[in-house]
């Protein structure tokens, strides 16, 4: 079975061609059009300037894709339809709506969460095995997911303020580095001290599987200031403060997640979401959990894979297909507070 995927939720647009064998979850085509440089003059994400961005290259994209015109080779349409911002879901919304109705061909409607966490079994003939604890941190979200089985899950905690991401994004600022802070952090968190500046570590002995990460970035927010006050904010200063962010968070994630573990028994921890390219989480949380519970087995997508993308849609739109969960392309309308656990 062979599906085309659309993910527009964001600030990339993104179309792919996922099939389905015996070797597993195959990309046959996986376009993403980052519209990144064009937020980052804004800080953040511009919900209307992402809609107007999608609807540039949506169409582009879906010809580099060659689909003959009549839909011939593609069994099924996915589609992300939420959680996500309004202006931008509608335009991948619509075109999945339009393709589906004109090609008669059967719709599904994937939520981006969803997405991120089948990421995992994109082209590996290992995929994780039931239940899994998941990790999904991203710009928007940062939750713990008990997954029981496919389309089964569990919340087992989340962020009651900022999400992880959104607290890379933040402190990015706070140190003048880009839009998307992410990257940059940890890029410059290699050349600094991460022992340099104790951050508190929120929530980290809370009883829950609950997260918080607004007192950290205002921690560093006034350690910021503390030596820009001091005329010493120097570029190695930058790097220690930057390191020392990036460990609180990652000491915070990791222990959650090993709580988790703890509590629901898992057979796999799957890490997933845009911060899960975080070299320093993936390597603590794989080799903490490998000395602690050697018979679990740690998925995390290729760096490919991290960011949104349309083939990660194109798995769960696939496992949704084969349970015949269709929706009407006449009635399917974009939803930005699309849950996980009432799907
Ligand atoms: O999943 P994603 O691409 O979009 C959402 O669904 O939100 O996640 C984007 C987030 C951004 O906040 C970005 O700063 C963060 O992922 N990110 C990282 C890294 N790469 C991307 N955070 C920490 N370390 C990274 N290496
Ligand atoms: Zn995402």
């Amino acid at each position: 079975m062979r599906i085309l995927s659309i993910e527009t939720s964001c600030d990339e647009t993104s179309l792919a061609i996922v099939a389905q064998n015996e070797a597993g979850f195959m990309v046959e085509k996986n376009l993403v059009s980052s519209q990144a440089t064009i937020h980052a003059q804004y800080g953040g994400v511009v919900p209307e300037v992402a809609a107007r961005e999608h609807a540039a290259w949506i169409f582009p994209l879906m010809q580099e894709l060659e689909i003959p015109h009549d839909g011939k080779r593609i069994d099924a349409i996915a589609v992300t339809a939420g959680p996500g911002l309004v202006p931008a879901l509608r335009i991948g919304v619509e075109l999945g709506k339009v393709l589906a109705w004109s090609w008669h061909k059967p719709l599904v409607a994937v939520n981006h969460l969803e997405g991120h966490l089948y990421s995992v079994w994109l082209e590996t003939p290992h995929p994780p095995v039931f239940p899994a604890v998941c990790l999904l941190v991203s710009g928007g979200h940062t939750e713990l997911i008990l997954m029981k089985n496919h389309g089964e899950y569990q919340l087992l905690g989340m962020t009651r303020d900022d999400a992880a991401g959104e607290a890379f994004d933040k402190v990015a600022k706070l140190l003048e580095l880009p839009y998307p802070g992410g990257p940059m952090i940890s890029k410059i968190a290699l050349e600094g001290d991460s022992t340099m500046i104790d951050f508190p570590r929120p929530m980290f002995d809370s009883p829950n599987l609950d997260f918080s990460f607004s007192g950290l970035k205002t921690a560093v927010r006034l350690c910021v200031e503390e030596f820009q006050h001091q005329g010493t904010l120097d570029p190695s200063v930058r790097a220690g403060i930057a390191a020392s962010f990036q460990q609180a968070v990652v000491d915070v994630l990791v222990h959650k997640t090993l709580k988790a573990v703890q509590q629901t028994h898992p057979k796999s921890v799957i890490l997933s979401g845009g911060v899960s390219a975080n070299r320093l989480l993936r390597e603590t949380l794989r080799e903490k959990l490998s000395m602690l519970h050697s018979d679990i087995t740690f998925h995390s997508p290729p760096l490919a894979f991290t960011g949104d993308n349309a083939a990660m849609i194109g798995v769960a739109g696939l496992i949704k297909a084969k349970r015949k969960e269709f929706v009407d392309p006449l009635s399917l309308h974009a939803d930005p507070n699309m849950s996980l656990t009432s799907l």
